[in-house]
């Protein structure tokens, strides 16, 4: 159980109120207590559903400075009867000198407490019952008045006023306890190694409690955004003044399909090892491949905005539009060309040679490359080919050993342009004014080899800081055989290239420790301190 250091706390002496009677009024079960202490209690206890408890906003009566003055020592007419009554006999003069007479006097004649006698006064009662005194230390215990007309009156004549004040009725939760049960706040690597965390009783996080506010960093208690998604910002204007359009990559877990053999990653390649990849045991695997439904809702809006969709058919709605034609799509027909290219070569690819495995396409795995998903999009154009250019910035995994430029995980800038009768060279036009838009302006190519993509071209840029060439891109031009293989016509080619948002922002913000940028070590006052991103554009 816990204790502050000994004395009961208030939490445990509400369980035990409530233990004891049904409904616990805290204003009468704890008459010395701050509200605010006993809501804070009883949030504690409620948060748990060991109590429940509802507010009620009420009034109640108490004494002025006048009225305690009247408990304590007794209303102005009982004080001019006890000085009569005590002197036996009081002369008129001192009976004026009385400082309660101008008040007093009046109300003792009326009860018949004292009489003139002569010139002087004298007392008429053995003992007297002063009503107005009881009445107010009544008040003062309980703080309520029964006889409306006499709470009138007091507090006309100022005896008494009221007060708003908050209870808390409290009874029992549906997971009543008499008992705090220790509660646990970290889960540390013993708890994990020897199960205890299974049963141990963890703190509810409370939402309602209020952050500190200012924290060390530049941003004070504000938020902060992190450099790549500044630098990740800055790379979306970019396409978006390039004509692009953004797609969807909410599918970090893909099937192998996507992933490598619709990329003609050949089934035995070390890619696919294990130490590449990181493969998902559960579910064990991956259905057929078909359409993404929410995937295919983003893209089909982005299909309306087409101009030359929009004429052909003016009168179909857009929704209609976009299922019409994706309907056309045949996935099983796509899956078997594929299989084909692999196993006996198709579209003009002699093919791999190899007898093509139906289980590697139904591996999940942690994708390797965002292309899984611009093969999906590519393989969907196919229901309505025509020019158009995507883009996505997403993470990425690989199985990597991690040092101070990789980690397993990064994040992927990725571009795709459809265009009929597009040449090697339009694409190193693309690339260096793309390229000029980041602030790099001289790019060097070097052929290079991508299972779905023929010419293939590293793309290389001089560094400042190195003082020397960097790799800082890969692309080509997607190969006949995978376009065919979607069903997309010969004469429509399609550029595709990619690069690390880590890498630009690395150089933007000089870190030279990818570990500095991501992941727990990462200095909070450094996110929160870093400054806008502008990437010199030309
Ligand atoms: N998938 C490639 C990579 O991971 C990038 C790329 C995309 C290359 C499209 C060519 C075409 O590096």
């Amino acid at each position: 159980l816990h204790t502050n250091g000994g004395q009961r706390d208030l939490t445990e002496e509400i369980l035990e109120a409530v233990d004891q009677s049904e409904h616990v009024a805290t204003n009468e079960a704890f008459p010395q207590i701050p509200q605010g202490e006993i809501k804070a209690a009883l949030d504690r206890l409620a948060s748990r559903s060991m109590v429940e408890y509802e507010t009620k906003d009420n009034e109640e009566v108490i004494l002025t400075e006048e009225g305690q003055t009247i408990a304590d020592e007794g209303s102005h007419e009982y004080q001019i009867w006890d000085a009569v009554q005590k002197a036996g006999r009081l002369s008129d003069k001192d009976l004026g000198a009385h400082p309660a007479s101008k008040f007093g006097r009046g109300n003792a004649i009326k009860a018949k407490w004292i009489k003139k006698d002569g010139d002087g006064w004298v007392s008429l009662a053995e003992s007297v019952t002063d009503h107005t005194r009881v009445q107010l230390q009544h008040v003062q215990q309980h703080h309520v008045m029964q006889d409306p007309k006499q709470q009138k009156d007091y507090t006309k004549r100022k005896l008494i006023t009221t007060r708003k004040v908050i209870t808390y009725v409290a009874r029992k939760g549906p997971r009543w306890a008499k008992e705090m049960r220790i509660e646990v706040t970290d889960l540390t690597a013993e708890m994990i190694a020897d199960g205890s965390w299974k049963t141990a009783n963890f703190k509810p996080y409370n939402f309602n409690a209020k952050g500190t506010l200012g924290g060390e960093g530049a941003g004070g208690g504000t938020g902060a955004l992190h450099p790549l998604n500044k630098v990740r910002e800055e790379f979306r204007k970019i396409f978006f003044n390039m004509g692009f359009e953004e797609m969807p990559t909410a599918r970090f877990v893909d099937s192998g399909f996507w992933n490598f053999d619709a990329l003609y990653v050949p089934q035995q390649h070390p890619a696919r090892d294990l130490q590449d990849t990181f493969y998902v045991s559960d579910p064990p695997e991956a259905g057929p491949p078909g359409p993404d439904p929410e995937f295919d809702t983003i893209l089909a809006s982005m299909d309306v905005d087409d101009d030359q969709d929009e004429s052909d058919h003016p009168t179909l709605d857009p929704a209609a539009r976009a299922k019409d034609t994706t309907s056309k799509l045949d996935y099983t027909k796509y899956y078997d060309n594929v299989r084909a290219v692999h196993q006996d070569g198709k579209f003009g690819s002699i093919g791999y040679r190899y007898p093509f495995k139906d289980d590697e396409p139904k591996r999940l795995v942690l994708r390797t490359h965002t292309t899984s998903i611009s093969a999906y999009v590519l393989h969907r154009l196919s229901a309505n080919p025509r020019p158009c250019r995507y883009f996505s910035i997403d993470r990425v995994f690989r199985n990597e050993t991690v040092d101070a430029t990789h980690l397993a995980e990064f994040h992927q800038i990725e571009g795709v342009i459809a265009d009929y009768n597009l040449t090697l060279g339009g694409l190193q036009a693309f690339l260096k004014r793309f390229f000029r838009n980041i602030g790099v302006p001289d790019l060097k190519f070097k052929p290079a080899y991508n299972p779905y993509t023929e010419p293939s071209m590293e793309v290389f840029a001089w560094h400042e800081g190195l003082n020397k060439i960097v790799e800082i891109g890969n692309s080509g031009m997607f190969r006949p055989e995978m376009l065919l293989a979607m069903g997309l016509p010969p004469d429509l080619r399609v550029y595709g290239f990619g690069l690390s948002l880590e890498r630009p922002t690395m150089i933007k913000y000089g870190i030279s420790n990818i570990r500095e940028l991501l992941g727990h070590k990462v200095d909070l006052g450094f996110i929160e301190g870093n400054p806008a991103v502008r990437l010199d554009r030309e």
